[in-house]
């Protein structure tokens, strides 16, 4: 608990203070324009409520599940890389205020620690696992053996990442090399496992690990087809907080036509510049299952370690409890399309366009 953090605001200016700038601008930054960043903060401000009145709301309950794991809200832990380099525990910091809270920790590959390490912090179960293919089959097949031992239960692919991408913040601030500069440098080394990805790819590893999948990074109604048929059991709407592809749709776009093509054939978890319980409640009434952050996830552990990243979820669910009872909604099932309409913004979108009040409004 860290009651001195009301708000958002002060964890996000106490992990500015606490971050190297280096930090900082990989962990808020996007690519290049930072467009697709930009439009996935626009597409939940694309969006208004209506609410319906005169319901009785004394007693709301905002919990749901994510295959079988009981969310205490419908938020998840991101798979979110570098957290090691943000806190001294980090994704071990990460994941037991996940636990403690009530939620699904979603353990990045590229957060800076070994699976069995992260495991450690919660030996009953860790969690979800994420994974980058950084290698061949018998690379794949030694990693989901230890993925399995460590107690993980179910494996996160992501699929947005065939190359690196352009991130400008990190490049200026600390000369962070480019994609192409490590390719030339020979790292990754040939060949580049992380390109040669398929969707045949996911029918091994899905059938290799035994373990459900989640494929992550899914932008379009016909790749979540595909991901359906190829056996997934979450469709994992991402454009990786737009740290990617730039110039994409907010994920709020892709999710409405993803849920249709879905169809209730695989569950659905979304992430990008979700920030606020009204974020959540607005992703359910386009059809997801939960949602998954990244940056307030960042923030808090950078702040304040395992009660930053606990004090953010109840930040979040203090604002989900209030929207569902202003709403009139009194559990997460009641939440559906009839509860938004298109709307115009009223503000320009930022990665800190959230939060109005913020001493000196954006924060580099
Ligand atoms: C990133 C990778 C590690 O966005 O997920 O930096």
């Amino acid at each position: 608990m860290a009651p001195s953090f009301p708000t958002m605001e002060p964890i996000i200016l106490e992990a500015r203070r606490r971050l190297a700038q280096g930090a900082w601008d990989y962990l808020v930054g996007g690519t290049e324009s930072e467009t697709t960043l930009r439009q996935n903060r626009a597409g939940w401000d694309r969006l208004a409520f209506k609410p319906r009145v005169l319901v009785d709301v004394s007693r709301v309950d905002p919990a749901t599940t994510l295959l079988g794991h009981r969310l205490r809200i419908p938020v998840v832990l991101a798979p979110v890389g570098g957290l090691a380099g943000m806190h001294p525990r980090g994704a071990l910091a990460a994941v037991e205020a996940a636990m403690q809270f009530g939620t699904v920790p979603v353990v990045s590959s590229a957060a800076g620690h070994e699976p069995e390490a992260v495991a450690e912090a919660s030996p009953d179960w860790p969690g979800m696992y994420q994974l980058y293919i950084r290698g061949d089959q018998d690379w794949e097949r030694e990693m989901f053996t230890r993925i399995r031992a460590a107690g993980y239960s179910e494996l996160t692919i992501t699929v947005d990442t065939a190359v690196g991408s352009l991130r400008e913040r990190p490049m200026m601030s600390i000369g962070a090399p480019t994609p192409m500069a490590l390719a030339r440098a020979g790292q990754p080394p040939p060949p580049r496992y992380g390109a040669m990805v398929t969707w045949e790819s996911i029918d091994r590893y899905r059938e290799t690990s035994g373990l459900p999948i989640l494929v992550k990074g899914i932008q379009t109604a016909e790749d979540a087809v595909l991901a359906v048929e190829h056996g997934a059991s979450v469709v994992w709407v991402s454009n990786h907080g737009g740290r990617q592809l730039d110039h994409a749709r907010g994920s709020a776009e892709a999710l409405a036509e993803i849920a249709a093509a879905v169809a209730g054939r695989a569950e659905i978890v979304v992430d990008g510049g979700i920030h606020r319980g009204t974020d959540v409640l607005k992703a359910l009434a386009l059809g997801a299952r939960a949602v998954a952050i990244g940056r307030l996830q960042g923030w808090g552990l950078a702040a304040a370690g395992k009660d930053g990243v606990l004090r953010v979820l109840e930040i979040l669910e203090e604002e989900i409890l209030s929207a569902m009872a202003l709403l009139g909604v009194t559990c997460i099932e009641d939440i559906g399309p009839q509860h938004i309409s298109p709307a115009v913004p009223v503000t320009p979108a930022h990665e800190m366009s959230s939060w109005p009040n913020m001493p000196g409004g954006r924060v580099l």
